[in-house]
């Protein structure tokens, strides 16, 4: 471990701060560090594993596909994209599938895509994009534009134009916005992860889609981290019954491999064109086919255990001791509570157990296969941290 240290505090981009733990290997909701230390993983690689470490459905489906076909540039066709393609589209009601690697890159052709749709129908200049504060979209120069927090808008300028701003909740003031500003989309997450686990109010979403429709004002839902089962929803929106013209997702899509996905509605679906838009490795079948083994399994019944266990953390967590509130759905859960999260995280990872942050608030993000035995375990830590 401590050459470890040493090596990636040398070598590695000094971009994260690390906590003082070596993961080596897991099965399933469990993690080991190098010296067998056994972990409950709260996390997921922050909602990346959907269904836990090594997963066996999800390892036969990978190792099969690299046996067969690692890589082969998108000049020629490969199942495993086609595959996944249309099960997200049937799944989600969207028309046609972009692949890339990440939820930036999900998020890049969302926002490409928007722009060029009213570029082709309307001209030069119609290209703002509204997002909203506190929201978050992705590290590159134009996702970060997108971002609505300011503490992200500095030392790496110029960024993007053509983003504005929204308070999420405010309802006259996205009118204002939208008469005032020349008006491609609108970008929500329908919780805000990064920013605090914080659920935009329904009425606000509503009034979101009325104006898109009125105004062709196309909606984009950033899905990356509430997508792939995670809300207890196959996606989002789905609570909130709506159809967005565009979904961008990611990080749990494919199991813990990388892959984004950006669907593009009836509005949109002929959008991009040859050449208009390109990922080297986008729709790689190896990632396609681990997503296709995650999708398969998030059903009806799997979507209704997700929400039992979220109902079991509530019930726990709710009221208890050092526990002020708790917010998100399903299995995206944050909890605001009296001791610094940091402490909190802290003195789970001592006792065990991975738990996360966002902003204030511990956040929960487990894998959406955890057993209620591991969960049962993993949380009375939580409280006992909590409570302290
Ligand atoms: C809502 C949302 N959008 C986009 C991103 C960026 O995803 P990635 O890190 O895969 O580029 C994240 C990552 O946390 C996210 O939570």
């Amino acid at each position: 471990m401590a050459d470890i240290k040493a090596n990636d505090s040398t070598y590695i981009a000094n971009t994260y701060a690390r906590f003082p733990l070596q993961i080596v290997k897991g099965k399933g909701a469990v993690a080991y560090d190098e010296t067998g230390k056994k972990y409950i993983d709260l996390g997921a690689g922050i909602a990346v594993n959907s269904f836990g470490y090594a997963d066996d459905f999800w390892q036969e489906a990978v190792i099969a596909q690299v046996r067969a076909l690692q890589h082969t540039s998108n000049l020629y066709y490969t199942e495993p994209c086609v595959k996944l393609a249309k099960m997200l589209c049937e799944r989600a009601g969207m028309c046609r599938v972009f692949f890339s690697n990440s939820g930036a890159e999900a998020n890049e052709c969302a926002i490409k895509t928007a722009r060029r749709y009213s570029f082709l129908k309307y001209g030069e200049g119609r290209h703002t994009i509204i997002t909203l504060k506190n929201s978050f979209h992705g590290r590159t120069i134009t996702t970060l534009a997108a971002t609505g927090q300011d503490s992200f808008h500095t030392e790496f300028g110029p960024f993007t134009e053509g983003f504005v701003y929204a308070t999420p909740g405010d309802i006259p003031e996205l009118h204002r916005l939208t008469d005032e500003n020349a008006c491609a989309a609108i970008m929500i997450e329908t919780i805000q992860g990064e920013g605090g686990v914080n659920e935009l109010p329904a009425d606000y979403i509503a009034e979101i889609v009325k104006l898109g429709k009125e105004k062709d004002i196309l909606i984009i839902v950033d899905e990356v981290q509430t997508g792939n089962g995670r809300t207890g929803e196959l996606y989002s929106f789905m609570h909130y019954g709506f159809t967005p013209d565009i979904v961008s997702t990611a990080k749990g899509l494919a199991g813990g491999l990388p892959l984004g996905a950006t669907m593009l509605g009836e509005k949109v679906k002929d959008t991009l064109t040859p050449g208009s838009h390109g990922s080297t490795f986008g729709g790689n079948p190896v990632c396609c086919a681990g997503a296709v083994s995650v999708l398969e399994r998030i059903d009806d019944a799997f979507l209704a255990d997700v929400r039992k266990k979220s109902d079991y953390i509530r019930a726990q967590l709710e009221g208890a001791p050092g526990v002020v509130s708790v917010s998100g759905r399903g299995l995206m859960l944050g909890i605001e509570c009296t001791r610094p999260a940091k402490e909190v995280i802290a003195d789970c990872l001592a006792g065990g157990v991975l738990v996360l942050s966002a902003k204030t608030k511990v956040r929960l993000l487990p894998p959406l296969s955890i057993g209620f035995d591991e969960l049962a375990e993993a949380i009375a830590i939580l409280k006992e941290a909590l409570a302290k």
